[in-house]
């Protein structure tokens, strides 16, 4: 069974629930950078759908499953548990108790998670966990899919975009600080791979909703980005007289 854990994120809610804050957009466009600092500064429940999608994709490549096997596709799904939780600021990503963290970033399990995240019987599992986080609102959820499919109520819908090149480059970054070094044009391969398979897939594809407002972060800043966010959030909130709109600096 699929399991996520809530004790912490109760333990984080104020007495008010507070909106829903929904991320979508294509890798690299510093949807993390933004949606972590939205929670802090809300003290709000940081929902990295995108780190659900890779814990699976790394059992599935640990077990070498074939995605075309719907047996053991279904099975691999009810039988495996995973956890998103926080710890000292950071996010703990424990599938089947252990804490995958500093393994689900790879390049081979980025690819994994596009590709079995376009399957029926994971996003459904899936998409049954991220409501239940963002029942009582107060969540900064990102991923591909929030504003158009798992939370098409939300209050705030922001899709974060940025030029490929600038995306790829943030990524082999990424990498290269993380010990794991890359070719610059490897990257760019497989982001391009990537975005195509996301925004082209028949199930909840990558796009973005009606009514999501467009950053482009190419050449901004995340400071700039956040403190742009924050606003929208603040006047929104008071728009809809939505209490628990609180600040933490
Ligand atoms: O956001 P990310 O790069 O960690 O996501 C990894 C993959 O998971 C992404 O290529 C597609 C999939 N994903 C998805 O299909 N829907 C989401 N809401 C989040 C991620």
């Amino acid at each position: 069974m699929f399991a996520l854990k809530l004790d912490t994120v109760d333990s984080r809610r104020g007495k008010e629930a507070g909106v829903i804050i929904a991320i979508d957009g294509p890798s690299g466009a510093g949807k993390s950078t933004l949606a972590k600092r939205l929670a802090r500064q809300l003290g709000y429940i940081y929902l990295d759908s995108g780190a659900m999608y890779r814990a699976l994709a790394l059992k599935l490549l640990r077990q070498g499953v074939d995605l075309t096997d719907d047996a053991r596709m279904a099975e691999i799904v009810e039988s495996t548990a995973i956890d998103l939780r926080e710890s000292d600021g950071k996010l703990v990503v424990l599938l089947d108790g252990g804490d995958v963290a500093g393994e689900i970033r790879t390049p081979e399990v980025s690819q994994m998670a596009s590709k079995s995240s376009a399957l029926k019987v994971v996003r459904a599992r899936l998409l049954e966990l991220q409501r239940a986080v963002g029942k009582r609102g107060s969540v900064v959820a990102e991923g591909r899919d929030i504003g158009t499919v798992v939370f098409p109520q939300a209050e705030v819908k922001i899709f974060l975009d940025a030029s490929t090149r600038e995306r790829a480059r943030r990524r082999y970054e990424e990498l290269c600080a993380a010990g794991r070094p890359v070719a610059f044009d490897e990257t760019l391969r497989e982001l391009e791979e990537r975005d195509k398979r996301d925004s082209e897939r028949d199930l909840a594809p990558l796009c973005q909703a009606d009514d999501a407002l467009r950053i482009d972060s190419s050449n901004v800043d995340a400071d700039a980005v956040a403190a742009l966010v924050l606003d929208l959030v603040k006047n929104r909130a008071r728009e809809i007289n939505k209490i628990g709109v609180g600040f933490h600096g």
